[in-house]
């Protein structure tokens, strides 16, 4: 585990591995920012020439390090851009840009510009998301995170600080659960690390195996689950406040493996599918870091966990579902397997009569190719809603964008034998059928928003700013935000 703390010492002073500042482009060339006075100073007035010298501009995404040849104790300063008047997601990747090429370091002292608490926050969140690497089944030896983050910034920024902890070890904690492989995370595994948090941190839990999941009538669940030899759950969470007056309630696609059942799956893109369960990483990750920052709102978290497998017992398409709450499906493609669980958990998660319901999910392949890799798809029963949701996403940090759900798209879904089926007559539009299907089980006078995080849950190309490749951690600030904007009356 990583350490961060505030410290106030002199850069140039410091007894560290590397110390990292930012530049900035200005008319002249690369600029050092506010926070490498001191180191300047101590290399008599000469950072900002080599920096020139070394071609570094000042441009989002560079990292330039510069040895310090024994002018100060760090023998290093890795100088990483910040851009145009950076905002506090430039902070968040300049400071994660710059971690990532300090792993195998002991100490880093980070010396960015961050003088109000938000940049505070964002400095160190960054730090700590760059810093992440998954290394538990690597015996090669390779260099592991930096161990220590002392963050050069004004004492009085505790809290800020304590944040962007909370907030990254969640993070942390769900891109571990997305790059661990299916064979080490069972539907019974994941619902045992939910057991797990939920012990650390005081939440409530209810998990349902798979008899309980069949004598309640979880249809949906139990139908994808009933392929694979490692037996499906539905993990409920529940944080209380004494003086919250709202109730948001979260669902999450936890599907552990997804090789689209006896619809099988193509093989080229198949091992992307261990990322099938970031929905349920996430729900999972905000509820932990939800019971650590303590908002005035109550929040239930449901896991719509199973592993979706071809076998004997597998379910057929033309098989018909019962949904809990009675509604039926026909399951013509047993690869549209999501919103057949995210269908139970979002009918069970209406009884807890949520003031607002979320729902995140790695749904739909058409996210990817309406929005691409790294934005989330946002739709609601509400434009309202929608809206407010988009702007918590972004104000956290997350790239997101609104979606329509044409009522038009709902003809496409008759079944000719139940009240609906899982996959649609109609070719186009495929993120907004699933949003499309998932409206269907939510009651009226509900207010509901989906988020479909495909893309953005996994990040297969190489890795920028503070994202790595593989798990992102991706919705789980989104949903703290959210938890936050209902608890102070923003949402
Ligand atoms: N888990 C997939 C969606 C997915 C695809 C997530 C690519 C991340 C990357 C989902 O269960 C699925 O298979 N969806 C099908 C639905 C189709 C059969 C209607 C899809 O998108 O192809
Ligand atoms: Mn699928
Ligand atoms: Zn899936």
């Amino acid at each position: 585990m990583t350490s961060i703390s505030l410290d106030s010492a002199a850069p140039a002073t410091l007894d560290v591995d590397a110390i990292v500042i930012g530049v900035s482009p200005a008319e002249a060339g690369a600029t050092p920012a506010a926070g490498a006075e001191g180191l300047d100073k101590a290399l008599d007035g000469r950072l900002a020439d080599a920096l020139r010298a070394l071609g570094a501009t000042g441009k989002a995404g560079e990292v330039v390090k510069l040895p310090t040849l024994g002018a100060v104790p760090a023998p290093v300063i890795v100088a990483a851009g910040l851009g145009e008047r950076p905002a506090a997601e430039d902070l968040r990747r300049a400071a994660g840009a710059a971690l990532r090429t300090l792993a195998g370091s002991t100490r880093v002292a980070v010396a960015l510009p961050a003088a109000s608490a938000g940049e505070v926050e964002a400095v160190a969140l960054g730090a700590l998301l760059g810093n992440y690497a998954f290394d538990l089944y690597r015996t090669d030896g390779r260099k592991g995170p930096a161990e220590e983050i002392r963050l050069l910034a004004p004492a009085s920024e505790t809290a800020a600080v304590d944040r962007a902890r909370i907030l990254a070890a969640s993070i942390n904690l769900v891109r571990d659960l997305v790059n661990t492989p299916p064979s080490h995370l069972s539907p019974e595994d994941l619902a045992g690390e939910a057991e797990r948090i939920a012990g650390e941190t005081g939440l409530a839990i209810e998990v349902l195996d798979e008899r309980a999941l069949v004598e309640g009538g979880y249809g949906g669940i139990a139908g994808v689950g009933q392929g694979s030899a490692n037996p499906p759950r539905l993990v409920r969470l529940a944080y209380t406040h004494p003086e919250a007056s709202k109730t948001l309630a979260l669902v999450g696609k936890g599907i552990t493996f997804d090789s689209g059942g006896l619809s099988l799956k193509p093989s080229e893109a198949m091992d992307w599918m261990k990322s099938d369960m970031g929905g349920a990483g996430a729900v999972l990750g905000a509820l932990e870091a939800i019971a650590k920052l303590g908002p005035k709102v109550n929040v239930v978290g449901y896991l719509a966990i199973a592993e979706n497998m071809p076998s004997g017992t597998a379910q057929r398409p033309s098989d018909v579902l019962r949904i809990y709450g009675g509604k039926t499906v026909e399951v013509l493609n047993t690869d549209a397997e999501g919103r057949l669980v995210m269908a139970d958990a979002i009918v069970r998660a209406c009884e807890d009569s949520p003031d607002l319901l979320v729902d995140v999910a790695t749904l739909t392949g058409a996210q990817l190719v309406a929005l691409g890799t790294r934005t989330t798809g946002v739709m609601a029963n509400d434009d309202g809603v929608r809206e407010k949701v988009v702007a918590a996403a972004v104000r956290a940090g997350e790239a997101s964008w609104g979606m329509p759900l044409p009522a038009e798209l709902r003809k496409g879904l008759d079944s000719a034998v139940a009240d609906i089926a899982n996959i649609s007559g109609e070719r186009w539009g495929g993120m907004l059928v699933a949003g499309v299907f998932l409206k269907e089980f939510v009651p009226d006078g509900v207010k509901w928003a989906h988020l479909d995080i495909a893309g953005p849950s996994f990040h297969k190309g190489e890795p920028y700013g503070y994202t790595p490749k593989g798990g992102t951690g991706a919705a789980t600030r989104t949903l703290v935000q959210i938890a936050e904007d209902l608890a102070d009356g923003t949402l």
